[in-house]
């Protein structure tokens, strides 16, 4: 049985003041670790501040990206040993606006992917069609080969550990939401491409997250999918109140 877990991508909001708040606001309101899994995926800026409030408590503290290297001469950049040294213990790896704006690559996807385990940090993986590629039949050729990608050169014993996200581009922040029948067909997709890299086994382990739209309203609907194993949450992550609803559906799963 694989837990669910609800992660939120406050993308570039709030001040540290407000996700202070945040964090007190949802305090001993989230389900139980045992039951689901909570993650709140914070700007760098607050993740020392937060890491250090939430310590073994939920939600968990996650990056939204970081740098694979350990240190150098990366203006601007976070590496994963900076991460976990705060007690950061999640990082979201190739969201589709970082592929799009700060031009990351699958190639690079895969660097930051093998640091990630190399420092005991969980990658959430995104994975994503746009709408033209919908369109024009290509979603399983596209997401499958973004997993392929991602995971290349990762054993089996990593890879159980890892999160993907299915995020259809043209769902996020657009109010658009996949079907649950879809977002579960494309979940399914990334299932067996997973179950052909490392095994059936392996695979029935992975949780595949869906992302893009999801609120309090359709979370129970998506959370019912066979292959969908919780939700990366932009929008709806940011107030307290729909978190806790988001995270009281997954534990009731
Ligand atoms: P929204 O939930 O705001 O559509 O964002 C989805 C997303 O990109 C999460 O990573």
């Amino acid at each position: 049985m694989r837990k669910p877990i609800i992660a939120g991508n406050w993308k570039m909001h709030k001040t540290l003041g407000e996700a202070e708040s945040f964090f007190d606001s949802v305090k001993g309101k989230l389900p139980e670790a045992g039951q689901a899994e909570t993650v709140i995926c914070a700007p760098a800026p607050f993740l020392a501040s937060l890491a250090g409030r939430a310590g073994d408590a939920t939600p968990a503290v996650g990056a939204q990206t970081m740098h694979e290297e350990e240190k150098g001469a990366f203006t601007g950049e976070v590496s994963p040993v900076m991460l976990t040294d705060l007690g950061v213990r999640y990082v979201v790896i190739g969201h589709s606006e970082r592929r799009e704006y700060f031009n990351e690559t699958d190639q690079s996807v895969n660097r930051k992917v093998k640091a990630a385990f190399g420092h005991g940090l969980v990658p959430i993986i995104c994975v994503g069609e746009s709408l033209e590629e919908r369109e024009s039949g290509k979603t399983a050729e596209k997401i499958s080969g973004q997993v392929r990608a991602a995971l290349d050169g990762i054993g089996a014993e990593n890879a159980a550990g890892a999160v993907i996200a299915y995020e259809p581009i043209w769902a996020i922040g657009t109010g658009k939401t996949a079907t649950s029948e879809m977002a579960n067909e494309a979940c399914g997709e990334i299932r067996s491409t997973l179950a052909d890299l490392f095994g059936q086994d392996t695979a029935e382990q992975i949780r595949i997250q869906y992302g893009g739209s999801v609120k309090p309203e359709n979370i129970e609907e998506l959370l019912a999918q066979p292959d969908i194993d919780g939700a990366l949450v932009g929008g709806a992550s940011l107030e307290p109140e729909s978190f806790i609803a988001l995270a009281e559906a997954a534990g009731h799963e």
